[in-house]
């Protein structure tokens, strides 16, 4: 297939990949049936769209179901106190994208009259939600013929197209190329069927092109290696840091957290007291005098660095936000969760 691709061209691949997405859209709880009438919620679009930049379709949808049940209007969760949004969010990650999504919620609620607004552009205006969330949202929620490019859509695109430019640097000239496959004929379930294709054939590592509905249009697939695209540049390692975690507690089933300041990784979260984290074994000093017995330690990978942290373990009183054990494993971020459970798997109460 040639590089732009023909109009005819197209138009064919198109009608190709939305018959394929009429025949094998997966069926997701944010999600309208193919080719249905009634758009899903632009609540429930947004809120989905959120929770899946940073993590997979498995992990976010028992997220996606407690905070639809627990608040199951923009207006709901506008009202939630910031602390409960933030436990509730906890695990998945990039907890900024917490904070943002309730700025955004009482932006609509207090600006918009609790309804969102319906183009890409004043989506785009609304805190925290940036050009694919903006575009998602116009596209899933609205059929506005918005270009939604995520991972699964570079990956696709950059096959269909055999793009030789290395990501990050092809990302611009793969939005383009995108651009040139949006219509305004179902630009919601386009758009879906898109990350569909992205996710299930045209996967990362072993893509499935001999079940490919547009394998006759890709560029890829000619060149006998489509899982080489999208080239990538080599990364530089990930550095590793260190740290002490200490878990503290009450004997009365209650353990030590402080609240992490807003600014800064997990800002705004509940974490265990730890030292400094740093590229050498810390020096640190225990938070509280008590005599600390060694737990163990638990190893996290964060998006710009690694992270060891050794765990001590304590009974002792200070002055710390008190949280029943059971609730802390819930709310809090999951570097901490796993410390707190070396500590409870050492240590009876
Ligand atoms: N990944 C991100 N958004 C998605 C959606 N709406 N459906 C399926 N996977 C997605």
């Amino acid at each position: 297939m040639g590089y732009p691709m023909l109009p005819a061209d197209i138009a064919n691949l198109r009608a190709s990949l939305l018959a394929w997405y009429d025949a094998h859209a997966r069926t997701l709880p944010w999600r309208a049936p193919p080719g249905a009438a009634e758009r899903t919620d632009p609540y429930r679009v947004w809120l989905s769209e959120v929770m899946l930049q940073q993590t997979t379709v498995p992990h976010a949808t028992p997220y996606f179901e407690r905070f639809t049940a627990r608040w199951p209007t923009v207006g709901d969760l506008a009202a939630a106190p910031d602390s409960d949004l933030m436990a509730a969010w906890a695990g998945l990650g990039y907890y900024a994208r917490a904070r943002n999504l309730l700025a955004c919620a009482r932006a609509v609620a207090d600006d918009h009259g609790g309804v969102f607004p319906d183009t890409e552009a004043a989506l785009l205006a609304l805190p925290g939600v940036g050009a694919y969330t903006a575009a998602a949202v116009a596209a899933i929620a609205f059929d506005r013929p918005a270009n939604v490019v995520d991972g699964n859509v570079e990956r696709v695109v950059a096959r269909l197209f055999a793009v030789e430019t290395s990501v990050p640097a092809a990302r611009p000239e793969l939005k383009r190329l995108a651009a040139t496959l949006v219509a305004d004929d179902r630009p919601g379930d386009w758009a879906q069927a898109l990350m569909d294709l992205g996710s299930t054939i045209c996967r990362p590592k072993s893509p499935l092109c001999l079940t490919c509905p547009i394998a006759e249009f890709c560029a890829g697939r000619v060149t006998g290696e489509p899982e080489r695209y999208p080239l990538k540049t080599k990364k530089a390692a990930r550095p590793h840091r260190q740290g002490v975690a200490w878990v503290l507690r009450d004997g009365r089933g209650r353990v030590a957290l402080v609240r992490r300041p807003d600014k800064g990784l997990l800002g705004g979260m509940v974490g265990l007291p730890t030292s400094d984290w740093t590229d050498t074994a810390p020096g640190a000093h225990p938070t509280v005098a008590v005599d600390w017995t060694e737990a163990g330690a638990v190893d996290h990978v964060f998006t710009h660095f690694s992270l060891t942290l050794t765990v001590r373990a304590a009974t002792g009183q200070g002055d710390f936000i008190w949280m029943p054990e059971a609730e802390a494993l819930a709310a809090l971020p999951t570097v901490f969760r796993k410390a707190l459970e070396r500590a409870l798997a050492i240590s009876a109460p």
